[in-house]
Formats: structure tokens, sequence, C-alpha cells
């Protein structure tokens, strides 16, 4: 029996009783569990096979609960919070005493959002408890956009895969945390740095771990495909260098008339950055299930999503 369902009830009685259900969210599907049980936090960590020293973010279901969850809110937090959820931005913060060690390393600072997903906004509000919730992918693998892909990884794991459809952002959320109460972006993600920086001036970027210990997540390969994977500006190139293998191509636009590629997938024909994100991480689940020798991604222009969507095919990669 599939493990993809649309009961909300059933996720709300394995929540109450610490066990592990898949969220969906707009960005991408969860691994979710009550943040002050320790039995359903711990086996987060170990069903990803993810490090303890890599931090959880919480789910609330409204703005006004941020107050119990952080102890210190910035006015451009309140600012960021008030416009943009529920939405795919999360914001770093000073935690409250009440926030369990585990969920964030240990660390003195928690990651918090809401959400905007109908189906988890329901639950979240049936919850007497926010959940813990990191992307419902084995650890540095590709994260899930469908609820097949979350039931592929984990049909062994887990009792309940929450049936939300497709995410309709496709990457994970823009993460924003504060130094001196100014605003960090520590991860490039679905909320695209322009906007931000509409709401609350210019921004800082500190998203590779070298700088940002305090972004532990932010490891150089991640996202990433079995299949090795290059990232390139010139795509006919790089075709050129693995002549004789089964080639599977990931562009933005661009229809590759050339017969020695095995696969091609187009991210959005009419070159809108928003479609071609959302279709992303489907696209390489796709191209990883084809048996392909190499896949080749071509290089988005570096603004708007376009930004965040060479963060991720950077970090898909072995090199360049
Ligand atoms: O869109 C998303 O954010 C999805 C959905 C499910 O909400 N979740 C997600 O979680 O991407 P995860 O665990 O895959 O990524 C969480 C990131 C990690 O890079 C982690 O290091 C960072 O958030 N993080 C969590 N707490 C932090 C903290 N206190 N300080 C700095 N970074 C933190
Ligand atoms: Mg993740």
């Amino acid at each position: 029996m599939s493990i993809i369902s649309k009961d909300i009830s059933k996720a709300v009685a394995l929540l109450k009783a610490d066990k592990l259900v898949a969220i969906p969210t707009e960005t991408v599907y969860g691994l979710a569990g009550n943040i002050y049980s320790e039995k359903a936090i711990k086996s987060i960590f170990e069903t990803k096979k993810r490090p303890f020293f890599n931090p959880l973010i919480v789910h609330i279901p409204s703005v006004e609960q941020l107050e119990n969850i952080v102890s210190h809110i910035p006015s451009k937090a309140k600012l960021l919070a008030k416009t943009f959820w529920p939405g795919s931005m999360t914001l770093v913060l000073k935690k409250q005493s009440t926030i369990p060690d585990l969920i964030t390393a240990g660390k003195n600072t928690v990651a918090v959002r809401v959400p905007n997903h109908p189906i988890t906004l329901e639950l979240l509000k049936q919850l007497p408890f926010p959940l813990a919730a990191p992307s419902a992918n084995p650890f540095g693998s590709i994260s899930p956009t469908k609820p097949e892909h979350v039931a592929r990884y984990f049909k062994n794991d887990i009792d309940l895969v929450l049936d939300g459809g497709a995410c309709a952002n496709g990457i994970e959320s823009t993460i924003i945390g504060f130094e001196n109460d100014d605003p960090i972006i520590y991860r490039l993600g679905a909320l695209a740095i322009e906007d931000v920086e509409a709401v609350v001036g210019k921004v800082t970027i500190k998203n590779s771990k070298e700088i940002s210990p305090d972004a532990p997540g932010m490891l150089d390969r991640h996202y990433a495909p079995s299949t090795q994977t290059f990232l390139t500006d010139t795509i006919s190139e790089e075709i050129k260098k693995h002549l004789g293998k089964r080639i599977g191509v990931l562009v933005f636009k661009s229809d590759l008339k050339d017969d020695t590629i095995t696969a091609q997938i187009i991210l959005s024909k009419h070159g809108d950055m928003v479609e071609a994100a959302s279709k992303l991480y489907d696209a390489m689940h796709n191209l990883d299930h084809q048996n392909l020798d190499v896949i080749i991604a071509e290089r988005f222009p570096d603004f708007g999503l376009g930004k965040s969507i060479n963060d991720r095919l950077q970090r898909a990669t072995f090199s360049s």
C-alpha cells in the first residue's frame, strides 16, 4: 500500500505519537516531527543520516507564534516576516530557552518559518506543537518536490507522505540571519534576493561554509544526483568533451538539436526563471534515473532566481 495520502488526521495522530510525517510545502517536501519530542527529532537525523551539527528549521502556522520561538526580533526581521510569511523565507533569530538544543545543534539561534501550503498550514493549526522539518531527502542528495520523490527515498522508513502535489516554488527557502540586527543571507533560495532588498535595503550574502560558520548546512557538495554532473556556460563545448557517453542535458530555455545527447530537459521554454526553479529538482531526479553517464547543466543568468538555481547546480557538481 502506498504511504502517500491526503489524510491530515492521520498525520496529526502520527505526529502526536512521536512519529515522522513527510509534509508538503511550497518549496520542497519536509521530513517533519514534533520539535519537543526527543524521539521524533533523533529519528529525523537518523532517517536522513544527517549529522547532528546541522540544525533544523522550525515550522509555525502564523507570524504571531514567532515570539514563542525566539527571544529577540530585530525590526527588519519583523518587517520581513510581515511581508513574506507565509512564504519561502526562513529567519534565523536568538532562540527562546524552551527550544531544544537538538533542534539548533546547540546554537543560541533558531531557524523558523511559516510555510505557504494550505495542507501544511491546516496541519500546523491542528497540532499543539511546531514541526521541525528538514528537506525530506537523505543527507546530500536531491531535495524532493513531489510526494513520489519522498516515497522513493523513505518508503521503508516512514508511515505517511502527506500529499500536497508538486511544490509550487521547487527550491528551498531563502535563509536570513542577523548580525547587529542587520540581515545577512545564509542560503539563496526561492525568495529572490532582489525581493528581500526591496523591503530592507542592501543585504550581504554569506552562503559558503568558509565564510559562514553560522550556516553549517552550506556544504560545497549537496543537492547532488548520483550521476556525475557538470555545470557550464558553454553547453555545446562541454558536450563535445563527453562524446560516446550517455549524456543528459539540463538547459534553461533553448532546445539543443544534438543527436549525441541521450536525454534533454528544458526547464522553461519561455525563459521564465520561476517556472525553471519549480521544475529544477524534478528534472534532476528524472535525469538521475535514466542510467546516464553524465549530466551537463547550463548555468543560468546570475540574477533573481537564476542566482539561487546556480547555487544549487554548483553544489550538485563535483568540480568546476
Ligand atoms: O524550504 C525549506 O527551508 C525546507 C522546507 C521543508 O521548509 N527545509 C529545508 O531544511 O531546506 P534543511 O534542513 O534541508 O535546511 C535547513 C538549513 C540548513 O542549511 C541549516 O544549516 C540551516 O538551515 N539552519 C538551521 N538552523 C540554523 C541556525 N540556527 N543558524 C544557521 N543556519 C541554520
Ligand atoms: Mg536540505
